[in-house]
């Protein structure tokens, strides 16, 4: 039976990774371990999960940076796809970031991964007008 969204805890790290390598959602510059005990112990982030049987079938990391709410690591297991758990997470973030005061979540989806925009159209999400740059500050 799937059970409710919930905050994971640094106890389920090793499922949690698990289910975003099988997402498809790892890369080697960003160690998806140290990413989830960052965003488990920081004070602005939580990764919330929800079980079935016991499997862990859904993440999604939400965090604030004092303006916007943003999102992570969006993962239905491919078992689970299509029954409305992806929008039951994004909601749960939306539920997360409105309980601290925020008023818009943000994400950002890899060129590569075209594929989902359907999927956050559908439950109301519209690409932005903007461009994100970034740089590295270690040597990865
Ligand atoms: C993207 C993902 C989280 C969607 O999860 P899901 O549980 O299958 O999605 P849902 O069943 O909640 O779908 C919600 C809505 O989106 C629509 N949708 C889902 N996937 C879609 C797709 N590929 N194309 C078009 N619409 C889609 C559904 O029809 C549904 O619409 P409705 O509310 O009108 O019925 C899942 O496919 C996944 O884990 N993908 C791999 C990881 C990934 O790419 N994450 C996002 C990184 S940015």
């Amino acid at each position: 039976m799937t059970g409710d969204i919930v905050a994971l805890s640094d106890q389920h790290a090793a499922e949690v990774i698990e289910l975003w390598e099988a997402a498809g959602l790892t890369r080697p510059w960003n160690p998806a371990a140290d990413d989830y005990t960052r965003a488990v112990e920081g004070p602005t982030s939580d990764v919330l999960g929800v079980h079935d049987g016991g499997v862990l079938v859904g993440t999604v990391m939400v965090g604030h940076d004092g303006h916007r709410g943003w999102v992570y690591y969006l993962a239905v297991r491919d078992s689970h796809r299509g029954a409305g758990m992806g929008k039951a997470l994004m909601r749960a973030a939306e539920e997360w970031l409105r309980l601290r005061g925020g008023v818009k979540l943000q994400l950002m989806v890899r060129t590569e991964n075209r594929v989902v925009h359907d999927f956050y159209r559908a439950i109301g999400y519209e690409p932005q007008d903007v461009t994100v740059l970034g740089r590295r500050l270690d040597d990865a």
